[in-house]
């Protein structure tokens, strides 16, 4: 998966003003992660009740997953400002002081990509965050004063793909982390409608499915494989999205039925076909399929793994049997995390070592 393939989790340039339409604007429509919507329901109630701004939030998930969707609706549910900027955005402090001081009164500050702040904006951050207050530096050298200025009491939302690699100081400054979790192919049916509606997009029940099983848990994907497959509709049938238009769309974009691309099968057809299903090291597999080691390592490989079709172990890649099926292929006797009931590998989660 690269990134303009159509299984791609991450946004294009073009695709920006496409996700905004269908962007849910309230609590109320944003599909499922159950927990992280109750949790911030109560949270958003609590602080209006008092009438102070909410405990800051982080919000941490794999990209397409809805952070910015849920920094937007709780700006929205708040009724407050939304200030947006993002970690790699804020190059001096100083910019991210002028934004701190300029901040109204209950409003929220969104920062994307947050793990990615420079340090000495992150430092700064910390006094704005805890005790709404920011020392600007005026000066070099041994005659810089450091000026108090007053922020008012304000709500940060930090949005991140990688929150491990946030430093404990900021994290511990968050008042309320939430997880966003991979959808599950029901819940990204149900978000299929919901999109269908508001584009003007005839689905039927199957072909919302059919487009589900193929978005890899992400409702950017799934979004974006139903404009694809709308477009199908349009030119190629009657402008109705069933289960063959769907089929027949989702082949020509080249995304099969678990949602691997090109890549992502020539990865499992090396794996299989020239290398007996592996153990085989990750340099050899990425030379058998013309890429890079890094690429089929972080792009193709988070997936696969995920799908429980590839394991990583202390030998090389392997293909589980769900591979070798998922390949129209039978696999042999004793092939890696292959259990006497015939059970898929997920049922021995004990024998992938994540190398
Ligand atoms: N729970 C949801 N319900 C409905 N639509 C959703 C939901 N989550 C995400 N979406 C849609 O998926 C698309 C991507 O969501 P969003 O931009 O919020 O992802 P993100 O987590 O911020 O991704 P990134 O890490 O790339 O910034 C948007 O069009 C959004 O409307
Ligand atoms: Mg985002």
């Amino acid at each position: 998966m690269t990134d303009d393939s159509p299984v791609s989790a991450y946004v294009s340039a073009e695709e920006v003003q496409a996700e905004a339409t269908v962007r849910p604007r309230r609590l109320a429509e944003f599909i499922a992660q159950d927990r992280v919507r109750e949790q911030l329901q109560l949270l958003i109630a609590g602080a209006t009740r008092r009438g102070d701004p909410p405990d800051h939030i982080l919000l941490a998930g794999p990209p397409g997953l809805g952070k910015t969707t849920l920094a937007n609706i709780v700006a929205a549910e708040l009724g407050s400002a939304l200030r947006v900027t993002s970690g790699p955005a804020i190059e001096r402090s100083g910019d991210l002081a002028a934004m701190l001081t300029s901040l109204g009164p209950g409003d929220v500050l969104f920062i994307d990509e947050i793990h990615r702040i420079a340090r000495p904006a992150e430092e700064l951050l910390y006094s704005a965050m805890e005790d709404f207050r920011v020392d600007v530096v005026v000066g070099k050298g041994p005659g810089a004063t450091a000026i108090p200025l007053d922020v008012e009491p304000f709500t940060l939302v930090g949005a991140t793909t990688r929150s491990g690699l946030l430093t404990s100081p900021m994290r511990d400054r968050f008042g309320f982390v939430a997880h966003l979790d991979f959808y599950t192919a029901d819940q990204l049916d149900a978000l299929l409608v919901r999109s269908a509606r508001i584009l003007g997009v005839e689905l039927t029940a199957d072909g919302a499915a059919e487009i589900a099983g193929r978005s890899r848990g992400t409702p950017r994907i799934a979004n974006r494989l139903l404009r694809r497959v709308r477009d199908f509709a349009e030119v190629r049938a009657d402008g109705v999205v069933t289960l063959d238009v769907a089929r027949a769309a989702l082949t020509v974009y080249d995304v099969d039925r678990r949602g691997l691309d090109r890549l992502d099968r020539a990865v499992l057809t090396a794996l299989v076909s020239s290398f007996g299903g592996g153990p085989v090291g990750l340099s050899t597999l990425a030379v058998a399929v013309g890429e890079q080691p890094d690429t089929v390592e972080e792009v193709c490989e988070p997936f696969l793994v995920r799908a429980g079709l590839l394991a990583r172990t202390p030998r090389g890649r392997v293909a589980t049997p769900a591979a070798w099926e998922h390949l129209g292929r039978t696999p042999p006797p004793g092939t890696f995390g292959a259990n006497p009931a015939g059970e898929g590998p997920g049922s021995q989660p004990g024998l992938f070592a994540d190398t």
